[in-house]
């Protein structure tokens, strides 16, 4: 029986490791690539969703976190440090924990969703939520990595997006081939800087032989890229992504120009349509910044940029569970009945 050992285990050869590097995982990547039936019917294309919810934290950012705790171990770090808008936090404090380790979160008060406060919570991080937005808290934890016995484990760092790169190859690998679109959510940046380093050195090395359009999508109080200038007071209802001057903003436009693909935005009405598809209509419940990417497809279909038969595969970043609140908000609440079949078969409407 063959067990996933993991992104580094898996990829070894093509991820910055020495053969004595000691590793620190979860069993993180080999998520499921699933085909998604109604947004096919919908685009007359090939499309794939990329469940990253399924990490062991509930997102792709653990990809990154093995890479970036087991450097800082090898390195002889005691503690590690990272600002968030809550995954990344999550993903570093269950890291910290396996690497023994401990870790400092700096979040947006107020701005994160519940699930990712409790894990950082329940992994005994040690949080401070910031009077300010998740740009003031990278800001901070930059200062602190600088002067302070700590490590910075955010996607400025270089090896967090080495190990984000392995989704690439999981998709080349799964589908024999490049998709001729790949299509994320974008917040600081760093994922889709991962994914076109990923698809180029597969296709340097002649493992697929092309590389997909990258297609980025920003919220649209949040959509410094595609404004082309700083947003000092960023809004979502897509927390994850509310940011206003991604880190790899530059990197961002090189995979777009040199892909020929596109960075848009998609309101937050057009997120909750599409967070609610793919809950509703594809089995698939993913927090609302991961909608952004299924969003900007469909937004683009509208305006006729996809033509049908391509393959296209959608990242959707992080698990639904991540913001319960979401979720319910808005929701009735479900009916009360005693324990009793008739009233349970009338209620469901079985009675005729
Ligand atoms: N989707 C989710 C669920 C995220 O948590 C993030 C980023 C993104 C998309 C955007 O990815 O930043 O690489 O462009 N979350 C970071 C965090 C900022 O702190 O957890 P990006």
């Amino acid at each position: 029986v063959h067990q996933w050992r993991g992104i580094i285990e898996e990829y070894r050869d093509r991820l910055p490791v020495e053969d004595t590097t000691e590793v620190v995982t979860l069993g993180e990547g080999g998520t499921p690539l699933v085909p998604a039936q109604v947004l096919s019917e919908r685009t007359g294309c090939e499309v794939y969703l990329k469940v990253e919810g399924a990490n062991p934290t509930g997102s792709f950012k653990d990809r990154g976190m093995t890479m970036a705790i087991t450097r800082a171990k090898e390195e002889g770090a005691k503690a590690v440090i990272c600002a968030s808008t809550g995954n990344t936090s999550a993903s570093a404090a269950a890291y910290a924990v396996r690497a023994r380790m401990v870790s400092a979160v700096l979040v947006p008060q107020g701005k994160i969703a519940l699930g990712k406060m409790g894990q950082a919570l329940v992994h005994g991080a040690k949080i401070l939520q910031v009077e300010g937005n998740f740009d003031d808290c990278l800001t901070l934890a930059r200062a602190l990595a600088d002067n302070y016995p700590v490590s910075l484990v955010n996607s400025v760092n270089p090896v967090r997006i080495e190990g984000q790169k392995t989704a690439a190859f999981e998709i080349v690998d799964a589908l024999g081939e490049a998709p001729d679109i790949h299509v994320l959510p974008v917040g600081n940046a760093g994922n889709i800087t991962a994914y076109w380093k990923g698809y180029r050195e597969y296709a340097a090395d002649g493992v697929a032989s092309r590389t997909p359009r990258m297609w980025g999508f920003q919220a649209s109080g949040s959509a410094p890229i595609v404004r082309g200038e700083v947003v000092k007071d960023p809004r979502t209802l897509a927390t994850a992504i509310r940011i206003g001057n991604p880190a790899s903003w530059q990197q961002a436009l090189a995979a777009r120009e040199e892909s020929g693909g596109l960075i848009d935005e998609v309101t937050d009405r057009q997120i909750l349509a599409a967070y609610r598809l793919l809950a509703g209509q594809e089995g698939v419940f993913v927090e609302p910044a991961s909608a952004a990417s299924v969003a900007g497809l469909l937004k683009a279909a509208e305006q006729g940029l996809v033509d049908p038969g391509q393959r296209i595969v959608c990242t959707v970043t992080g698990n639904g569970l991540k913001d319960p609140d979401r979720a319910t908000e808005g929701a009735p609440r479900p009916t009360v009945i005693p324990v009793d079949a008739a009233a349970a078969a009338h209620r469901l409407g079985l009675t005729g």
